[in-house]
């Protein structure tokens, strides 16, 4: 496995290695980013991953400078994973001027975590467009936790025509529920204890629609009132269409529940997909 923190380098080195699966990373490696990078093994010659803490995704007052970085534990457990390459440039190398131009999502994603996190979803978009630039594979591979990340990714792909395709991995969770996450390292081990009730909150949901509830207003606030009796500040429990992540309407087959709430200063998301009988 070649470690590479150069555009030029990385090009060059890709040269003839086509068709290369990407995975795009902020490191602090676990269990779901190797998931993703096992499914990249499976698509693809060559598997990139690339490890930036992107600055331009965190809004002024969150865990940028405190965000873990563990370079040399994810390059081991990448390496275990069967990747080629880790891409790990340095902000330099990727902003050698300030990132003036950006990509603007549509207003859509300023709702669900973009109404938490203004300027979120600009960033992520931005950088992912760059890290495709640069890689330029065949396909990328993001995971399902970050559901509204990857319904965004897969628009601006669509709506750019890029010449790839994009694989999505499934949640890997704790044995109690609790979606894996490089933020679940911040609990405290009382908060660690409580995390798995947003899952379980939102299976609760999924449980009552699949046996016919259709009184989604007053399931999303039964589960909100539920973590707030428990400690939590949340963000938003919504039920949405899947397809379109539109506010779900009755009829609706192909449904997600999301959720996005904080534990003391860790804010966790996760999610649930589920198809109903419409
Ligand atoms: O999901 C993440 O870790 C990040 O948002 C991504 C896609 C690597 C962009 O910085």
């Amino acid at each position: 496995m070649e470690i590479i923190s150069t555009i030029a380098v990385l090009r060059e080195t890709l040269q003839g290695r086509q068709p290369v699966v990407f995975v795009p990373t902020m490191g602090n490696l676990h269990e779901g980013h190797i998931a993703l990078a096992e499914l990249a093994r499976q698509h693809g010659r060559t598997v990139v991953v690339s490890i930036f803490v992107n600055p331009l995704q965190f809004g002024p007052g969150e865990d940028l400078a405190k965000y873990p970085r563990t370079l040399e534990a994810d390059c081991r457990k990448l390496q275990a994973a069967g990747a080629d390459i880790v891409f790990t440039p340095s902000a330099e190398e990727l902003f050698p001027t300030p990132q003036q131009f950006q990509v603007e999502p549509p207003p859509f994603a300023n709702e669900l975590c973009g109404a938490f996190r203004p300027g979120h979803f600009r960033g992520v978009a931005t950088i992912v467009l760059k890290l495709f630039n640069i890689v330029q594979p065949a396909c990328a591979v993001f995971g399902k936790k970050d559901y509204q990340q990857l319904f965004i990714i897969r628009g601006m792909v669509r709506e750019f025509d890029l010449p790839l395709k994009i694989f999505a991995g499934e949640t890997q969770r704790a044995e109690d529920g609790l979606a894996l996450s490089s933020r679940n390292g911040y609990l405290k081990a009382e908060e660690r204890a409580e995390a798995p009730r947003l899952y379980q909150n939102l299976r609760l949901i999924h449980e009552a629609v699949t046996s016919g509830r259709r009184d989604f207003a007053t399931l999303e606030s039964a589960a909100a009132a539920d973590l707030a009796r428990h400690g939590w500040q949340v963000d938003y429990i919504s039920l949405r269409n899947a397809g379109t992540l539109q506010p779900a309407q009755a009829g609706d087959a192909a449904l997600v529940v999301l959720g996005a709430a904080r534990l003391g200063t860790t804010r966790l998301i996760d999610n649930v997909e589920f198809r109903s009988a419409g």
